[in-house]
């Protein structure tokens, strides 16, 4: 409750409507840094790390840095909707966590042909390198195979395992599913039995679980793309009298707070960090955009592995 309650403060501070801002025209040079942030939604607990990443820097730096943030509700119109909002402004740079991988290029070109750069954070999209700046975020491929090497481990390499998959289309479970498909194969003893789309939420990674639970008899993993869904898979696992974390082992990407604390209560046994602070890395991107010096194409983040075995000594080290 305090967290959501400091979350809206911080997001009052600097968080416009876009919508409400349409016709609001470019600062004037050499002023502040105005930006537009086109969020996906508000869908796990590793999205709101990301969305107060981003406001609280730009909150802090309220003398040099004006945010225009578009919360779209994981609708790909409305992150479009958003974008050319922040073009009608004329905003110094965009920033966009694209939904999904594909249909973005009409409104990049618009973006190009404003000469407003665009800066994608966290997700890729299908586009051409000239439609956008720079990629700030992780390697979702190298994600999928860390999980994988994990499950391998945890099931001495045979088993049946399900997979809880992320948002269709997205970027983050589409690479992520390739790196853990390509690495679970060198496993002939471990076979994939069930795959379902949990669109990165709670809800429905519970949802799905329970499917699979009532169709499948012997589960011995279960990966999931995201923390979220697998925190709503453990409740689907315990509430069908099995156990967690033993009897059916599990790993998921992001390594946030409530997986750690899964992890201690041995109902969880790995998280692949991907790190959501990307607040101070994209508007130092934007700002030397602004300045007019090139930035990398690919901004990587430095990730790590946690296990049930170090949860407890890592959970007061988290920040998200
Ligand atoms: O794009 C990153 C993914 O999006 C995170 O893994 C997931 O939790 C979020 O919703």
């Amino acid at each position: 409750m305090k967290k959501a309650i400091v979350f809206l403060v911080i997001l009052s501070l600097v968080c416009f409507s876009v919508f409400a801002e349409g016709t609001r025209e470019k600062a004037p040079a050499n002023e502040k840094l105005v930006v537009g942030f086109a969020q996906i939604g508000q869908e796990s607990g590793w999205r709101g790390a990301e969305t107060t990443s981003i406001t609280f820097y730009a909150a802090q730096n309220i003398d040099t840095i004006q945010l225009h943030f578009a919360d779209a509700q994981q609708k790909q119109e409305n992150q479009i909707k958003a974008v050319r909002s922040f073009i009608q402004m004329g905003v110094d740079v965009i920033g966009l966590a694209p939904v999904v991988e594909t249909g973005w290029e009409t409104v990049l070109k618009e973006a190009k042909e404003a000469e407003i750069p665009v800066i994608f954070v966290d997700r890729m999209a299908n586009v051409s390198d000239d439609l956008y700046a720079s990629f700030i975020g992780s390697d979702f491929v190298d994600e999928g195979q860390k999980a994988a090497k994990e499950m391998i481990r945890l099931l001495n390499g045979k088993g049946n395992v399900v997979m809880l998959e992320g948002t269709v289309g997205a970027s983050a479970a589409i690479d992520r599913q390739k790196g853990f498909l390509e690495e679970i194969a060198k496993a002939p003893g471990i076979t994939i039995i069930a795959r379902q789309s949990g669109d990165f939420t709670r809800s429905k990674g519970k949802e799905v679980m329970e499917s699979f639970l009532k169709s499948y008899p012997q589960i011995d993993g279960a990966y999931a793309d995201n923390d979220d869904m697998m925190l709503g898979a453990i409740e689907a696992i315990k509430e069908a009298g099995k156990k967690s974390g033993t009897q059916i082992k599990t790993v998921s990407v992001d390594g946030v707070k409530g997986l750690f604390e899964a992890m201690v209560a041995g109902e969880a046994n790995v998280t692949v960090e991907c790190n959501p602070l990307l607040g101070p890395q994209f508007f130092q991107a934007a700002a030397d955009l602004k300045a007019g010096k090139s930035i990398p194409k690919w901004i990587k983040s430095n990730e790590d592995v946690y296990r049930q075995e170090t949860a407890a000594a890592d959970l007061p080290t988290r920040l998200y």
